[in-house]
Parts: C-alpha cells; structure tokens; sequence
C-alpha cells in the first residue's frame, strides 16, 4: 500500500498591528502610489508586545489542529520553517511544541526562506510517506520586520510578520503533496541575505553600526529570477505529476510583489483570476506566505478538497521550489 499525507487542517495568524503604506511614508521618503504601483502592497502586519516567531506559528497551528480534529497527543512530530527564530537555541519549533503541548513529538526547524513552506511540506511528507511519522504539525512563520532596515526605502516597504499552519497526516489515498521540485543556487547568497548575527560576522556593536544584521536585496536581480525560477520550476512540477495547468483549481504563489506575480501568470498562459493574491494585505512574509494564501483560498471557496492546487516559491539561498498538491482530506477512506 502506498502511503501519503493528506493536509487535514489549516490555519494562519498575523500580528494585531497594521501598517499601512502612509504609516511607512511618514518614515522613509516612499509614497503610497509608488508601493502600490511597484508592488501591489497595501498594508502589512508587525509584531508588537509580546509575539514572536514561535507564538504566531502556534496560533497558526492550534487552528490547524483543531480542523483536523486532533489533539497534542496525536501528533509525532513539529516542524517550523523560519529565517526568523525566536532564538539562536533552542529551535523555534520546539517553543511552539510547548506551548501547544504536544509533547511527546520531535521538533525541529528547517530553513529555506520564502521557499520554505514548499521545502518543508516535501520533507514533511516524505517522512509520512517513510513510515517515520503519521502525524506532523509544520508550521511556516517569518517576522521579517525584526530584520528590516526601517531607514532603508528599498525594502522596508515590502515585508510583514505572519504564520501559516498545516497538519499532515498519513493516508492510502492520493492526497496532499503529488510532486515537488527544489533547487538553491548557495553561490548567489549576496542577491538576499542577512550578512551579520551567524559564525561568518558575529553580531558587535561595529556590526551593528554598519547595518550589517539588517537584510539586504537586490530587488532588480532577484524579481528577474524569481519569475524564471517559478516559471521553470512550476512546469517541472506539472510535469513530475503527470498534470497540466489545466488541471490546476488555482495557483498560490509566494507573495513577493504582484508583478512578479503577474509576469509568471503570463509567462504560463494562465490568466491571472487563476492566481491566488493576498500580497496587497500582508506583503511579503516570507515563508508563511503560501500556508496563509491557502487558509484564505480554502475559506473563501476558491479551494476545496480534492482540489489541485500548484504552489510556487522562491527566495533567499538562493532558493525555490514548485509543488503539486491535491487539497484536503479524502472524503473516504
Ligand atoms: O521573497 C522573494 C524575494 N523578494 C522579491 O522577490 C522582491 C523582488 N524585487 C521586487 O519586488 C522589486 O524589484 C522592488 C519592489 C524591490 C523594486 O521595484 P523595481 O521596479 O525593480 O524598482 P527599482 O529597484 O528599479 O527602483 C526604481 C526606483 C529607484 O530610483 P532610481 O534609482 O531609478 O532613481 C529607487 O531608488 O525607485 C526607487 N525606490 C523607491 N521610491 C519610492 C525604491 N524603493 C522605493 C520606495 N519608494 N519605497
């Protein structure tokens, strides 16, 4: 018997405090028109008081679990995909294992950028597949803001803070992940990265005086290869799970800038209605991007179960990845 992991639940959690484009304006010398115009943003959520990482993914995940119907002690293992921990040490999924009490399962964080949910749903499912799991809470949550240079125009506007959730779980029917590709280009890391606070340059006041924790982008560079990254990779993906576009409900893709976004909706002749965008509510958060776009899709009715749904991601690494996902729980089983 072939075995897969179905995604039983969902959920999402983004900070209470709203930022707008105005907000950002009296900061840096943008406007509303130029964030909207270059990158389809509105607003986005930041942290305040007392969230994090880990109490944004937990949230996330309680939703998630509560949907699926299972409690703490069902679940073998947590998984968090972040760049943003909540601490060096321990791992930021093993704070979301407190605090949801699931304590009998492994925990550990996979990092991956906005990549991130496409890597970790694989790995994910590939432990489910393996016989290693039957339960897995994976959670993807990013608070890109606490890395943002708010005096730094060029990319304090297009990030926010937010979780997404999923619980996978394992199943005979054909369900969930169907394909996956991955790739990482490591020798392009200057393109996005965050070059201070790791072993290569430990954080010191010089370090912070240069600015060199605060995340840096080359957004011409990176935009170009985000759209022949998603593009390739998506066709690759199709192709790895015998589909086409046609079979797809809907795309979710990583939520960068609706341009981008747009420019892959043309390059794969899909029209752009078949696109799930949230970007102009949220901005960019990173790995928690499409978990949250596919809570959204599922509550509006633009995703059901039994659904196929093509995810697409790409980000700092660099790296990227394509999915194809067969939505929901199988209605019999
Ligand atoms: O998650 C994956 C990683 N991230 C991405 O995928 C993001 C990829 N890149 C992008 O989304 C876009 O490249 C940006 C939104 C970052 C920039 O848009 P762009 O159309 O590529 O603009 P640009 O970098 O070519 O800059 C155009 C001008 C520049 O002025 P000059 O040099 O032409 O005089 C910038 O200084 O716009 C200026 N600019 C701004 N002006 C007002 C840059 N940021 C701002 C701003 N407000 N916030």
């Amino acid at each position: 018997m072939t075995i897969h992991a179905a995604i039983t639940g969902w959920g999402m959690s983004v900070p209470v405090n709203v930022v707008t484009n105005a907000d950002i304006a009296k900061i840096v010398d943008t406007s509303d028109e130029w964030i909207q115009t270059r990158t389809g943003i509105r607003e986005r959520h930041i942290v305040s008081g007392d969230e994090t990482t880990s109490t944004l993914a937990a949230a996330a995940g309680r939703d998630a679990m509560q949907m699926a119907g299972v409690t703490a002690h069902d679940i073998d293992m947590v998984i968090v995909a972040t760049f943003c921990p909540d601490r060096p040490l321990p791992a930021t999924a093993c704070r979301v294992q407190a605090q949801l009490g699931i304590s009998r399962a492994a925990a550990f964080d996979i990092v991956a950028a906005c990549s991130g949910f496409v890597y970790g749903l694989t790995i994910a499912t590939s432990l489910i597949k393996s016989g290693m799991a039957k339960r897995i809470l994976f959670c993807a949550a990013d608070v890109v803001s606490h890395y943002v240079n708010w005096q730094d125009r060029n990319t304090c506007v297009l990030f926010g803070d937010g979780a997404g959730a999923v619980v996978l779980e394992a199943t005979d029917q054909p369900y969930g992940l169907l394909s996956s590709v991955m790739g990482a280009a490591g020798d392009r890391e200057e393109l996005l990265m965050v070059e201070a606070g790791g072993t290569c340059m430990p954080m010191s006041t010089d370090v912070m005086a240069q600015g060199k924790h605060f995340l840096t982008m080359n957004g011409r560079e990176v935009f170009k290869l985000a759209v022949r990254g998603m593009e390739e990779s998506s066709l690759q993906a199709l192709a790895q799970a015998n589909m086409t576009l046609d079979d797809m409900k809907l795309v979710v893709p990583h939520q960068a800038n609706r341009r981008i976004i747009e420019a892959i909706a043309e390059r794969l002749n899909v029209p752009i209605e078949r696109f799930f965008i949230n970007v102009d509510r949220y901005g960019n958060t990173s790995a928690a991007t499409i978990p949250i776009a596919l809570t959204e899709a599922a509550a509006s009715g633009a995703l059901n179960p039994g659904d196929h749904v093509l995810l697409t991601a790409f980000g700092g690494g660099l790296t990227w990845g394509s999915a194809v996902v067969r939505w929901g729980r199988p209605t019999k089983e």
